[in-house]
């Protein structure tokens, strides 16, 4: 089946973040927005489908989820992880942020050290800051665009914490990490006994034929091992709130839950309810269609940059949606490489030094969006280099 992915579709004045929040966030809305980590495409046919159903019943008390809500989830891990979860293993939450952060607040006390590998997702930092925890980091180390574990730096550190936040594939460096790095970080948190909070949400768009392996499936892990998944971003459904943290130790499942049902997090969305069943039950044949045209955007910008702007340096994601540009040869602060890129390139990127200390002088482009826009703002970054 054919979809379109080049067809552009106006998202401005429908409330969202990346387009309507451009003169908040970036002083001006005259910007190819490359931001946020949603996609410009519309959700599936058949999510859309089985939504318009739903709201054609036109009764929207709470929810309830069916065996199928959790079928659903079974069948996607199976399928596309390797991964057998029971059902009792799973909680509902509105997000995988919730979800981090109840894990924080669950099984770690005030001035507890939780360890981070950067540079990363900026809400892990606030995760660990936001209630009062410490934050200990094992930053990624940079070969060439390929981030590597430190290891030595990594078993010193989790032997000190009491919690290690994963992201696995890493958002923003791209990285989907091996089973030998999975199975170094998982034998040591288990030796330490320290739980693993593996955000795995970016772990369906995965490229070159591979399939996502998690420490999930890798079985030897469940006691520490809290993994969060949600269709979210695969299927551009983020707007649901609507995620799942998959939990196999009763007892760290069940300090979870406790704090998460005293907050009556479990009603959940009904639409969310829906697009999840939906997403991991119908829309496969659409999520591989959109991988194939992500794969030719990652490697346009590639390609574009090493033709165009080889002063900058970028890597081929190897998964997800989220380039890591490299633009400190343009010896250029943060804040003027901010003021450069939205004022004079009129683009609108997430700063690296979102990410933390090691993000600086990058940029992180999202590339999930039609290839005449990602071609726009390529255009824009290029003159407005050669011009500067
Ligand atoms: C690594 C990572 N985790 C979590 C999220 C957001 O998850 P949610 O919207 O389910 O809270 C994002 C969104 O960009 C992300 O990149």
């Amino acid at each position: 089946m054919k979809f379109d992915f080049d067809k552009v579709v106006d998202r401005k004045n429908t409330g969202c973040f990346k387009h309507d929040a451009l003169t908040q966030l970036y002083g001006r809305d005259d910007l190819i927005s490359l931001w946020v980590a949603d996609m410009d495409f519309p959700a599936a046919p058949c999510i859309q489908e089985v939504l318009q159903k739903r709201l054609e019943h036109g009764i929207f008390g709470y929810n309830f989820r069916a065996d199928s809500f959790f079928e659903a989830v079974q069948g996607w891990t199976s399928r596309r992880y390797g991964w057998e979860v029971e059902k009792d293993w799973m909680i509902t939450t509105p997000g995988v942020v919730p979800a981090i952060n109840l894990a924080v607040l669950t099984l770690t006390k005030p001035k507890d050290k939780i360890l981070i590998q950067t540079p990363v997702y900026r809400p892990f930092f606030s995760a660990v800051e936001d209630h009062d925890r410490c934050l200990l980091t094992n930053p990624l180390v940079n070969d060439n665009g390929y981030y590597r574990i430190d290891k030595k730096d990594f078993e010193a550190k989790i032997r000190q914490a009491s919690l290690f936040i994963l992201c696995n594939p890493h958002n923003p460096v791209g990285r989907m990490f091996t089973e030998e790095e999975l199975s170094f970080m998982g034998d040591l948190c288990k030796r330490y006994n320290v739980p693993i909070l593996s955000d795995e949400i970016h772990a369906d768009i995965v490229y070159d034929g591979l399939q996502f392996r998690g420490l999930g499936s890798m079985k030897s892990y469940d006691d520490v091992l809290i993994t969060c998944i949600s269709p979210s971003k695969s299927f551009n459904i983020a707007g649901f709130s609507t995620a799942i943290a998959i939990v196999p130790n009763p007892k760290l499942r069940q300090k979870i839950n406790d704090l998460h049902n005293s907050l009556h997090l479990f009603t959940g969305n009904t639409f969310g309810i829906c697009a999840l069943e939906a997403a991991y039950t119908c829309a496969e044949p659409w999520l591989e269609a959109l991988i194939q045209y992500l794969d030719g955007n990652r490697k346009y910008i590639k390609s574009y940059i090493d033709k165009h702007l080889p002063m900058l340096k970028v890597n081929l994601p190897e998964a997800g949606f989220l380039s890591w540009i490299d633009f400190s040869a343009l010896d250029m602060n943060d804040n003027d490489l901010f003021d450069f890129l939205t004022n004079k390139a009129r683009v609108a990127l997430d700063p690296g030094r979102k990410f933390g200390v090691d993000g600086s002088g990058f940029s992180r482009i999202n590339f999930a969006c039609p290839r005449s826009y990602l071609e726009e703002a390529m255009r824009r970054i290029s003159y407005a280099i050669k011009t500067r």
